[in-house]
Formats: C-alpha cells, structure tokens, sequence
C-alpha cells in the first residue's frame, strides 16, 4: 500500500495498473520524454505497448517519428466521433509499440466537448474497447488540468508524475494532487498512483540533490529508485524521430529508462493484482 500526504492531502495507490496516464500540469517536465522511452523499454522487454498521444502538440506522434499531416485518424476520432483505437493506431520505429497520434483539432476537442454527454469519460470508454490486447496504455497527458487531462484521468488505472528536478519542483503538486482526488470522487474511485519520477536531474548541482530529497521526503516510496538524468542525447533523440534506445542505447538516459521499465514491471509484480489493492484501501478508508 502506497500512501502519501501532501500539504494535508492524502492521496493512496497500491498498484500500477496496466493503463497509465503520464501527467503534471507543469510544461516541460519530461512527460512525453518518459511515455515514449518507457514504452520502448517495455517493449524491448516484449511486452504490448500502446502509447495515446493526447496532447495537441503532438510531441509524442512526432517523438516516435510519425508525421501526423500523414496518418488517417488520431485520438480526436476517438474522443469526438467514438471512433474504436484499434482502427485509429499506427506503427512505431518500435516493433513492440503501436501509437494513436494527436491531431492539431485535438485542441478544438474540449470545446466540442462542452455539451456532450459523459464528456470526461470519452477516452475511458474508448480505452475499455481495447485493454485486453495491451499489456499497457501508456497515455501522454498535455500541460494542462484540462477536459482532455481529466479523460486521462477518469480512463487510466494510474497516474505517473514526472517531476522536474528544479526549483519549485513541487509548485503545482498541491493542484495535481486535489484534481486526482476530485476525479477519485467523481469519476475513476480506483485511480492510483503508479509513481513519482524524478527528470532531469544533473549530479554536478547540488540543486538536483536537493530537490531530490526534499522530494522524497515527501513523497516517500511513491518516488521511484530510477532517476534520469540530465542528458543531451535525450533531448536529441526526437528530433530525429526516435526513441532513445534507437538513437543511442548507450547513453545514460537511455540506461535510466530502461532501469524504470523494469521497475515498473517489478513494481506491479510485487503489488500484486489490481483486485487486491482495491480490496486493501477499502480496509483502510
Ligand atoms: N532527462 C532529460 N535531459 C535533458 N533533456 C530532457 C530530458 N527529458 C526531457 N528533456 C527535454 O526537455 C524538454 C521537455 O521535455 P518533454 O517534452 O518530455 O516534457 P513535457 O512535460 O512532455 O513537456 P510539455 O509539458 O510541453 O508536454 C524537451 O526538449 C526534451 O527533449
Ligand atoms: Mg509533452
């Protein structure tokens, strides 16, 4: 059981979950960096990945190298005309990783949205038509706590947070933290949280230290042991359209996801299945 309070607010988890939206409202975090190296190395470990693009700017489409202009449908199909995923995802350089891209109309969605019925629960109801050909969903969450984030929210199983080690790292976790309840309450009651990662961390500040600590002490065990670095290769890798483990497997940043690939697979062997966890935070509210 896996249970947090922050700033009075207490959010639980108790498993990973096999569909996952990448989330913090803060641009920049590494949370399209992390849904499409993560996705990668799950694959490399012969898992089925599906990564959702549901940002409008479509970092992860471009990310995996998919020309968004080319493909014939994206996520917005799903949200706005209930078009099934299985009919909207398209290849990866990946074998193992099949992605629904995002679409410039993505950012008309949540005003096309506004009046129809069920509004957040338009990509859960979407997801549900395919999970059981996945091992995981992993969903790329834009820079906002939008309609569009909320359907991540209300859709996925679990939450990963990644957080930024810079200065006010936390600013904006109070935010996540009440928005993931008010979903709990309204929407998702099972939503967890599959983990806190720490990005961009440089090991020749002691700012990176710093933040680092300050959040785990925090956060304690919510945090994942993996963190990943600063690392320039990263930041190139999506320019030529590849993930990192295409691009230069040899580097530290592709090191540390493929260390949070298998942390995340060991974390929900050891958690154990979904059933359990629900069972358990019953016991304890
Ligand atoms: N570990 C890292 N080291 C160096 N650069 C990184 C690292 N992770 C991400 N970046 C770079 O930082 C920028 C922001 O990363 P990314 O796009 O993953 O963040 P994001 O949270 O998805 O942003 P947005 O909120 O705009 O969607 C990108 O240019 C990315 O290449
Ligand atoms: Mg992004």
């Amino acid at each position: 059981m896996l249970e947090f309070t922050f700033n009075n607010q207490t959010v639980t988890g108790g498993c990973v979950g096999q569909t996952i939206a990448c989330t913090n409202q803060k641009g920049g975090v590494g949370k399209t960096t992390t849904v499409v190296n993560l996705a990668t190395y799950l694959a490399l470990l012969g898992d089925r990945v599906l990564v959702i693009d549901l940002d409008p700017q479509g970092n992860a489409t471009s990310g995996f190298g998919v020309d968004r202009r080319a493909v014939a449908g994206s996520v917005y199909d799903a949200l706005v005309d209930g078009r099934p995923l299985d009919e909207l995802h398209v290849a990866t350089p990946v074998a193992g990783v099949r992605l629904v891209p995002s679409s410039i109309s993505l950012a008309g969605a949540e005003v096309e949205l506004a009046d129809k019925v069920g509004r957040e629960r338009r990509l859960g109801a979407s997801i549900a038509g395919i999970r059981d050909d996945w091992d995981w969903v992993l969903v790329d969450c834009p820079p906002s706590l939008s309609l569009l984030t909320v359907n991540a929210l209300a859709g996925c199983d679990s939450v990963l947070v990644p957080i930024q080690c810079e200065y006010y790292a936390l600013e904006g976790l109070t935010q996540l933290v009440s928005t993931i309840n008010l979903v709990r309450e309204a929407l998702n009651p099972d939503l967890d949280i599959t983990g806190v990662l720490l990005t961009m961390f440089d090991s020749r500040t002691n700012l990176s230290t710093e933040v680092a600590d300050e959040v785990r002490r925090h956060l304690g065990d919510a945090v994942f042991k993996t963190v990943v670095p600063r690392s320039v290769r990263l930041s190139e890798a999506p320019s030529h359209g590849l993930p990192i483990a295409l691009y230069r497997p040899d580097s530290k940043g592709a090191e540390a996801y493929a260390l949070l690939a298998g942390e995340l697979r060991e974390r929900r062997d050891r958690r154990g299945p979904r059933e359990g966890a629900r069972e358990l935070r019953g016991a304890v509210a």
